[in-house]
This record gives structure tokens, C-alpha cells and sequence, in this order.
């Protein structure tokens, strides 16, 4: 035979019952499961977790699921017009060796009556919570059922959705399940912009000034040895130059996401509207003592 063979296409499932039934099957069949739980609208961030996933190793059977949760969506977001492109999400599961893929409807996810959620705690209220009141609650209460009907052994979430990633980290802790979390750095345009299947939304001039958001991050950043208010005022700076930009916050936290950032690991995350689109973005540094705490040398 001559040419490369063409990948195999996922194996679609559309109920709870139908994919558990699917995973323990290869379990049985001796495969660990790496799970990358999704919206659709996939993007080269997407394909990113799903090849670390596959990265863990041979015995791993990567399941995908798209299931864009009406319960993470505010009455005035963009539920009803979220990008669905399944046959394009098939197509890319497939190229990255997806061996299953969940696609359930709102109501195998959330039958007549179903009333139970799963609380954020106070972080939740907080930087995205406060712009999107309940939409971590949404978010924890999803990713808790996939993860029950899933089973995975480790779970791939990007670090563009820091605060979600620190929450689902959390609630896997605190409620024990048996999986581990594995944390993906952002995928970037040529000009600094996260990958978010939202910026489709952006105009041609907003997609040019969203770029603003990556490059207020890095300034911040360089900033990190001058202590946190040099790290605010150099992001700021930047983000001020953008009149176009709705700002949300902008924040420094520590990596926990706690108020009161030590010298360390620290984030600085940052939330604005461009138009009716709501852009994030969030940057990892090393934040260096402040005033009389600060070494110096010489
Ligand atoms: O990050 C996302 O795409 C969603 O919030 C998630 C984790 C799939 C839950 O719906």
C-alpha cells in the first residue's frame, strides 16, 4: 500500500449511557482515557490539548466532547449564536486521533427536573464571575457531570480560561475525583492574541486592536522586577493607548488567584469588550519584592 493511511474517524455518542458504555470499553482493552472537554467552535488551541493528550502516552484513548452548556451562558451572552461548525470540529478531532467523541443535546445533560450545582465558592464571584454572574457555577456543575459520565484519568484545560482552570483544579481536589488536571499554555496569532473561538465575532478593525490585550500583558510582565504597582501601571499604560477597549479589569493576583500577590509566581489577568465581543487574556510572571523588601546590589 502506498501513502500515508487516512486517520481514523471518531466514534460519535450522543448519550451518557452510549460514551460510558464506549470508555470502559477501552478500558477493558487496557487504555488509560485523557479527556479534553470543549464548546466546538475548535481552534488550534483545541488541537493543542488534544495532542498533549495524546503525548501522555500509547496507551491513551483521547475523548473529546462539544457540548456548548447553556448553563455557563448569562440572558444577554451569546448562547444562541455561539459558533457550531460540527462537521469542521469532526474533521479536527479526527486529524489529532480522537478516538471518541461526546456530542450530547441540552436535554441528555440536563433531563426535565434536573436541579442540582455545583458551587464555585468565593473565587467564583470574583475577576470573570463578577462581569458573568454564574457562569463558573455553570461551568463547574458541566465539567462535574462529564467528568462523572467521562471517567477520565487526566483532563486537559487551557490556561487562556486561568480562573477556570484554577477553579476546576480545585473542585477536583476538594471533591475527590479520581482524575489529575492538566494545564496547557495559551495558543497565540502572530500578533500576540489568544485563540478564543469567540474572536470570530471581531470586526476586522477590533480583531486588529484586540492584539492590545496580549501586548498590555507582556509590558506588564517585563515590569514584574519594579514590584506589583510597576506591573499595573505598565500594563495600564498600554491598555489605556486603545480607545476602543471597554476594560473590565485588569488584576494581579498570585498563581492561586488570592488578592494579595507575595513576591513569586504571580498572574496578571485582564478582561475587556471590543464591540459586543468580551475578551480575555492572562499572563504568568515573577513578581520581585516591592519598596523596602526589594535587594539592592552595589
Ligand atoms: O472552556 C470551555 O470550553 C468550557 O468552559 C468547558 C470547560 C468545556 C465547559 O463547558
Amino acid at each position: 500500500m502506498t501513502g500515508a493511511q487516512a486517520a481514523p474517524e471518531p466514534r460519535v455518542h450522543r448519550t451518557p449511557a452510549e460514551i460510558g458504555d464506549a470508555v470502559r470499553a477501552l478500558r477493558a482493552d487496557g487504555r488509560r482515557i485523557a479527556f479534553v472537554p470543549t464548546m466546538g467552535a475548535l481552534h488550534a488551541g483545541h488541537s493543542e490539548l488534544m495532542r498533549q493528550a495524546r503525548s501522555a502516552g500509547d496507551d491513551v484513548a483521547i475523548v473529546v466532547s462539544i457540548f456548548v452548556n447553556p448553563l455557563q451562558f448569562g440572558p444577554n451572552e451569546d448562547l444562541a449564536r455561539y459558533p457550531r461548525p460540527l462537521e469542521a470540529d469532526l474533521a479536527a478531532c479526527r486529524d489529532e486521533g480522537v478516538a471518541l467523541v461526546f456530542l450530547p443535546g441540552v436535554a441528555d445533560m440536563y433531563p426535565e427536573g434536573a436541579d442540582t450545582t455545583v458551587g464555585p465558592g468565593a473565587l467564583g464571584g470574583q475577576l470573570e464571575g463578577a462581569v458573568r454572574p454564574g457562569h463558573f457555577a455553570g461551568v463547574l456543575t458541566v465539567v462535574a457531570k462529564l467528568f462523572h459520565i467521562v471517567a477520565p484519568d487526566v483532563a486537559y484545560f487551557g490556561e487562556k480560561d486561568y480562573q477556570q482552570l484554577v477553579l476546576i483544579t480545585r473542585m477536583v481536589r476538594d471533591l475527590n475525583f479520581p482524575l489529575r488536571v492538566v494545564p496547557v499554555p495559551t495558543v497565540r496569532e502572530a500578533d500576540g492574541l489568544a485563540l478564543s473561538s469567540r474572536n470570530v465575532y471581531l470586526s476586522p478593525d477590533d480583531r486588529a486592536r484586540a492584539a492590545t490585550l496580549h501586548r498590555a500583558l507582556r509590558a506588564g510582565a517585563d515590569a514584574a522586577a519594579g514590584g506589583p504597582a510597576a506591573v499595573l501601571a505598565a500594563a495600564g499604560r498600554v491598555l489605556a493607548e486603545q480607545d476602543a477597549l471597554e476594560m473590565d479589569y485588569l488584576e494581579l493576583r498570585d498563581a492561586e488567584l488570592g488578592t494579595d500577590p507575595e513576591p513569586g509566581p504571580a498572574r496578571l489577568l485582564v478582561a475587556a469588550r471590543l464591540g459586543a465581543t468580551h475578551l480575555i487574556d492572562n499572563i504568568g510572571l515573577d513578581l520581585a519584592p516591592t519598596g523596602n523588601d526589594r535587594a539592592t546590589i552595589g
